[in-house]
């Protein structure tokens, strides 16, 4: 289907006060973002528009009952200069699980990836040159009928805004293993990525920092016991020469970063094997010596490196170095920057907006 997207620009764009060299992930944004309505069953009105603020009812539903999702995804250019995008139809196909999840509208795939090319087209200004760094897009629906009662709203907002990113992480990671609080139960929304996820989580990332680690390392809620994710990426362990990862459960964000480094480590000859992981084996092959390297995956992280995990009274040490996750990220980047043959059809083309 094809989609009529209004455009309005800004007179002057900011892009010229940027300082690419120091982009801290999601405090610049863009001179534009996309919006779309969702009203009497139907989404209208995809227009992109000079980025701004948004009128909200205070009895917004998101704000009081939680509806809202969210996606990264990130844009690069390629060695032509022409901007790409990074497996957009996998976005646009778990907001979808996601709405489904939380009692949402669909949004339409094609017209999320329309509205995507379309705001990135404009924009490929702001996409960073450095290797590393990237355009960072967040696509994201929320409730904002205003209304109050618990029930599926009937007016929605999908946005996408883009802010311009360095590299997350410039040094080795230590996760801690939280065994007091939980990120996701069976039948719950662990699979989401919905918001009310991510807020669940700040109190007890904030408490892990305090103690000197960087992210939380979610165990199952149940037995605290099985290994399920870190707080903004999925996680691999190689053992023994192969590889293992948390299977999708329910409880684990199905992540895009997740899916292509298990395509590249098998591509690569490596075996990955998707398994319930405990942290009881992980500490023993961390004694044993078989314990070889383990990485975070995710979209604003890309590839971080696991050197240790502590839990109350003990720490297990990962390791020092991650060639392989190395040679990962450094695939991954090449696919992404156009500097290696695409032979999995991840990249998708977009074209430069002329001021
Ligand atoms: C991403 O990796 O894109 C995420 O959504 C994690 C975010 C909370 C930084």
């Amino acid at each position: 289907m094809s989609y009529n997207i209004n455009i309005t620009k800004v007179e002057q764009s900011k892009v010229d006060a940027l300082d690419f060299d120091n982009i801290p992930l999601g405090t610049t944004f863009t001179d534009h973002m996309f919006i779309c309505d969702y009203e009497n069953g139907v989404w209208v009105n995809p227009r992109i528009v000079p980025m701004g603020m948004i009128p909200t009812h205070p009895a917004a539903m998101a704000l009081h009952y939680g509806q809202a999702i969210f996606e990264g995804m990130k844009a690069y250019k390629d060695a032509q200069g022409e901007p790409m995008l990074f497996r957009p139809d996998q976005n646009a196909k778990r907001l979808n699980t996601s709405a489904d999840r939380m009692g949402m509208p669909y949004f339409p795939e094609d017209l999320f990836v329309e509205g995507l090319k379309e705001l990135v087209s404009l924009e490929h200004n702001w996409i960073p040159p450095k290797d590393g760094s990237a355009l960072y897009l967040r696509p994201f629906m929320y409730a904002d009928e205003p209304f109050i009662g618990m029930r599926a709203a009937t007016h929605y907002k999908f946005i996408i805004m883009a802010s311009p990113a360095g590299p997350f992480f410039s040094k080795r990671i230590k996760l801690w293993a939280e065994k007091q609080f939980i990120r996701a139960a069976h039948g719950g929304t662990g699979e989401a990525k919905a918001a009310g996820n991510y807020a669940a989580a700040i109190r007890p990332t904030e408490l892990a920092k305090a103690k000197g680690y960087d992210q939380v390392l979610w165990l199952d809620a149940a037995e605290h016991k099985y290994i399920q994710e870190v707080g903004t990426m999925n996680i691999f362990f190689k053992i023994n020469g192969a590889f293992i990862t948390p299977k999708l459960d329910g409880s684990v964000l199905d992540g895009i970063t997740r899916k292509s480094v298990i395509d590249v480590l098998r591509d690569k000859g490596f075996e990955v094997t998707e398994r319930l992981i405990t942290l009881k084996e992980i500490k023993e092959a961390s004694q044993n010596g078989t314990l070889e390297e383990a990485f975070g995956a995710g979209t604003a992280v890309g590839i971080a490196y696991i050197q240790e995990i502590g839990l109350e009274g003990e720490t297990i040490h990962v390791s020092d170095e991650s060639p392989v996750g190395l040679e990962i990220n450094n695939t991954l980047d090449a696919i992404k920057t156009g500097k290696q043959e695409d032979k999995f059809g991840w990249m998708l083309k977009t074209r430069k907006e002329l001021a």
